[in-house]
């Protein structure tokens, strides 16, 4: 492995057939404080990291306005401004009434109000990459679509991208807008959203799995998983991650932290030369302690 690791290894995905990025991302959720809220117990640390990551060519970057609230976006945009081969994707949609709690908040005002505000934290004109945090269920469905839809005619969003979802909603979704990207927690041991991974491939829809680094019993001692990692001269998570982008052409997968040295390592999995067999065989294990 290159002493200094590049996300470019990991090869590139058009988002909305478009922006090209790398397909190791990195999710900005991390550089919070305890239950996502507030400021990081290591700010400097935190800053050091958001600024290694396009270092390490990663150029892809997940944020939402509730990481914080509003700690993300603000720290992205001290140290990135003006993210020059930068895709910055943020989301909006959700309200936090407190640390480690989320409620959707699905109404049209409130959605228009989460992009005008991403924009002026983020200091852009136009978000490359908006996610609908979740589709409120308090809320028809359409309507939340439609103010998506109006803000990307008016140019305040260049591509839209839901979380969460099933295959019926990002169908009911696209009668409003392409959908450029979904994100859905996904990894190697938990698999539910394996049907709307496929549909995202027939569809050339990026997907972008969350909690990425997951892995549960597998990674124990004397595990398939630790094996893999030890026969490879890699971690487990470097594994798990070579595993997801291996899995699909159009997996983007975000791995989270606060820490330079787990960046490095996260990063370093792009260059992690899984052989079909040990794929297939970790799949097997996956499915299994699903
Ligand atoms: N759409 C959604 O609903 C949703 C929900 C959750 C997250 N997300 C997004 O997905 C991203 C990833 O998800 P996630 O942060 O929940 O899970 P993750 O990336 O799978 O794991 C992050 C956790 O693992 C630790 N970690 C990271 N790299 C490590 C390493 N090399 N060695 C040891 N520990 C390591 C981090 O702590 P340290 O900081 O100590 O490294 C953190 O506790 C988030 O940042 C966010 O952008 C989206």
């Amino acid at each position: 492995m290159p002493s200094q690791p590049s996300a470019a290894a990991a090869g590139s995905f058009k988002v909305g057939g478009d922006i090209e990025v790398h397909r190791l991302g990195f999710g900005a959720m991390r550089v919070t404080g305890k239950g996502v809220w507030g400021d990081p117990v290591d700010g400097k640390a935190a800053r050091e990291t958001l600024r290694r990551v396009p270092e390490l060519g990663v150029d892809l970057i997940d944020t939402a306005d509730s990481y914080g609230p509003f700690v993300s976006e603000d720290m992205l945009r001290e140290t990135l401004h003006p993210y020059r081969g930068l895709l910055i994707a943020t989301k909006g949609g959700l309200a936090r009434p407190g640390p480690g709690i989320w409620v959707a908040l699905g109404r049209p005002e409130y959605l228009r109000q989460c992009v005008l505000m991403s924009l002026r934290r983020l200091r852009v004109e136009r978000i490359d990459l908006w996610q609908l945090h979740r589709i409120d269920p308090k809320v028809p469905r359409d309507e939340q679509f439609e103010v998506i839809a109006a803000m990307r005619k008016e140019g305040l969003i260049r591509h839209v991208g839901l979380s969460e979802v099933g295959v019926e909603e990002i169908e009911a979704a696209r009668r409003y807008f392409p959908v450029a990207t979904v994100q859905n927690q996904y990894n190697l041991v938990d698999r539910k959203s394996e049907a709307v991974l496929t549909h995202c491939e027939a569809q050339g829809i990026g997907f972008i799995p969350w909690a990425p680094l997951a892995f549960g019993e597998l990674a124990k001692a004397g595990g398939p998983l630790a094996k893999t990692a030890a026969e490879l001269k890699a971690t487990p998570g470097q594994v798990v991650l070579a595993w997801a982008l291996k899995r699909s052409k159009v997996m983007l997968p975000i791995p989270g932290t606060g820490s330079v040295d787990h960046l490095i390592e996260n990063v370093g999995a792009a260059s992690v030369a899984l052989s079909d067999a040990a794929f297939a065989a970790l799949d097997r294990e996956g499915r299994k302690a699903h």
